[in-house]
């Protein structure tokens, strides 16, 4: 079985980078190979992760509802082919993308393909990250719905930590979470305050930890470094590590 964790939380709040920090531990732990899915439609996980990207999943199935499979191809070997095109082999992972959303029309029977091709590739992988956009469609749409653990990040605003616990219920009101949901109070200047703390408990979502805001993960976004390649002393680097010790425990 694949052990997969997912991201998820209002945008801007960190997911990406976390992702990128969390294949980092994981590589380093040995806990390899991992998938990690990009399934946000402003894929950028690449970036952080220092790899670019040419083909995504979205232009198979768009390809595939366009009808340009090539005669003499079934659609299901098609789709296979493209997909397989879209992973980009990392050191210890491969990423996969997802790419922009669908447009109109009905797009049944690709994503129907793509689920199983999904579910296929997935069981080459004892480990999976999914990046997600904000909301949960991707999760509920796109993949097998058995994500062990729910990474819901959020920064210090009031409006982030609900968003976080509204989308923490959401994710148990579609079944998607088997194992368990944290949530990770990411860019923090102090510590957290009793009244976002309040809401988090109210709200039955556990608290991880908190990351620091760092000028060095800034810079780095900014200058297009990849994260993963931030320096292991740095000490946002190191609370997220923590915070996956305790999760992987
Ligand atoms: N702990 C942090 N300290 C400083 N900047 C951060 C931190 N975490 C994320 N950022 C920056 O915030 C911005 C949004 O982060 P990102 O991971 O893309 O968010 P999301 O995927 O949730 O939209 C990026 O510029 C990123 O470099
Ligand atoms: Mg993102």
């Amino acid at each position: 079985m694949t052990y997969s964790i997912a991201l998820a939380g209002k945008g801007g709040t960190g997911k990406t980078t976390l992702a990128g920090l969390l294949i980092k531990y994981m590589v380093k732990q040995g806990r390899t190979p991992i998938l990690a899915v990009d399934a946000d439609c402003n894929a950028n996980l690449n970036e952080v992760l220092g790899l670019s990207v040419t083909c995504t999943v979205g232009g198979a199935r768009e390809d595939m509802k366009k009808g340009s499979v090539p005669s003499g191809m079934t659609k299901d070997i098609f789709m296979e082919m493209k997909i397989e095109e879209a992973i980009v082999e990392g050191d210890g992972y491969d990423l996969i993308v997802m790419g922009q959303p669908e447009g109109a029309g009905c797009y049944c029977a690709a994503n129907s393909l793509l689920i199983n091709f999904l579910e296929r590739i997935q069981k080459n992988y004892p480990y999976l990250v999914m990046d997600n956009e904000a909301g949960m469609e991707h999760i509920s749409r796109l993949t097998t719905k058995n994500v062990d653990v729910l990474l819901v990040v959020s920064d210090t605003s009031r409006r982030s930590i609900q968003a976080a616990v509204r989308i923490n219920k959401l994710a148990g009101d579609l079944n998607i979470v088997f194992g368990r949901s944290y949530a990770i109070i990411n860019q923090t200047k102090e510590p957290p305050s009793a009244a976002v703390l309040d809401i988090l408990k109210k709200g039955g979502l556990e608290l991880a930890g908190t990351v620091p805001a760092d000028e060095a993960i800034y810079d780095f976004d900014l200058n297009g470094r990849p994260t993963i390649a931030l320096p292991e002393d740095n000490r946002s680097v190191q609370a997220a590590f923590q915070i996956f010790q305790k999760i992987f425990r």
